[in-house]
């Protein structure tokens, strides 16, 4: 049996980029009946930015409502607030201490934001210390990531082994898991979909919301009739991540054609998106509106996952000597 773990940041309602990068795969390891899978609402690491405790709580409710509409099986596995296990504090403090001071300012979740170091905080410094905690406490053989965190993978795992080097083994030093077919979902403006540059796709937004965000895609300005290409369109490409291979064929068609504008593309691309998750749609506007039975739903999976952290942060306790 292999421990499956991932965490998602609560910093928004999770996007198609969430969603397709992260959610999606995830789910679907978890569905192995010979995994466990641990996925949780990283919680901590959005105080980073997020200092509005109403904004973060009510980011935290899309997040779970988003997991559990995307066919997560909450009961059988573990679904937690990554605040609620506190034993994770404690581990980031003594991984701390194993952490040289350069891997985290070359790290480049520091690097890209250090332009202004008056304007951020430590947290974001030792953003990768925490992370690694998280995935070592739970003794977790797999981390399914974003490519944008194989980075802290490699951190993570040179931590764990330098524990062992000084303790004996300790930590399960765990791999990272990185969907190769799809890496980095394309925005409306086609830089990498994030909450940051303001180009998402939501697909658990109001009707009106998302047709607003697919109608901003960026295009160039060829004409009704011109043929265009369709490997350099942003519609396409984000089309291509969720259609069926003869779906996106047909689209390819009809841009090498020509006769086919941006505007139909755009409609196209509505249509399908509101088709294909539909019933998501409906089972996230009903979670979303049934907060304590989301908030029940997170207690119990805490309440699991507290007895394995607390298991591991003894292990470690009892090395240090503490
Ligand atoms: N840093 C991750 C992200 O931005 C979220 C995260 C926090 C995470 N802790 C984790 C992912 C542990 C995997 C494992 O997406």
């Amino acid at each position: 049996m292999a421990r499956i773990l991932t965490g998602i940041q609560s910093s928004g309602k999770p996007h198609l980029g969430n969603i397709l990068g992260a959610i999606k795969p995830s789910v679907q390891l978890s569905k192995d009946s010979d995994n466990q899978s641990l996925f949780f609402i990283a919680d901590l690491h959005s105080l980073i930015n997020i200092k509005d405790s109403k904004v973060r709580n009510e980011n935290t409710l899309a997040v779970a409502a988003s997991w559990i509409a995307m066919g997560f099986d909450y009961d059988k596995n573990y679904f937690y607030r990554q605040s609620k296990i506190t034993e994770v504090c404690e581990l980031a403090w003594y991984l701390n201490c194993f952490t040289p001071y350069p891997m985290l300012s070359n790290s480049h979740s520091f690097k890209d934001k250090s332009d202004n170091l008056s304007e951020i905080n430590s947290g974001l410094f030792t953003y990768p210390v925490l992370m690694a905690a998280d995935i070592l406490l739970y003794d977790s053989d797999i981390v399914p990531v974003g490519k944008d965190q194989k980075q802290h993978l490699e951190i993570t795992r040179d931590i764990a082994k330098s524990f062992n080097h000084n303790y004996g083994d300790t930590f399960i030093v765990p791999e990272s898991k990185i969907d190769k077919n799809v890496q980095t979902i394309p925005g409306t403006d086609g830089r990498k979909m994030s909450k940051t540059y303001d180009n998402t796709i939501d697909i658990f937004a109001d009707e009106k919301l998302l047709k607003k965000q697919i109608m901003t895609i960026v295009t160039d300005s060829k004409g009704l009739e011109d043929k265009k290409n369709p490997d350099s369109c942003n519609i396409f490409n984000i089309f291509k991540l969720i259609a069926s291979e003869s779906e996106t064929e047909k689209m390819r068609k009809k841009y090498i054609e020509g006769g086919y504008g941006y505007g139909h593309a755009k409609t196209h691309l509505l249509n399908y998106i509101l088709e294909l998750y539909k019933d998501e749609r409906k089972l996230f506007s009903e979670l979303i509106k049934n907060q304590d039975h989301l908030y029940s739903i997170l207690e119990k999976g805490e309440k699991k996952a507290k007895i394995i952290a607390r298991k591991v942060l003894d292990r470690v306790r009892s090395k240090l000597g503490y």
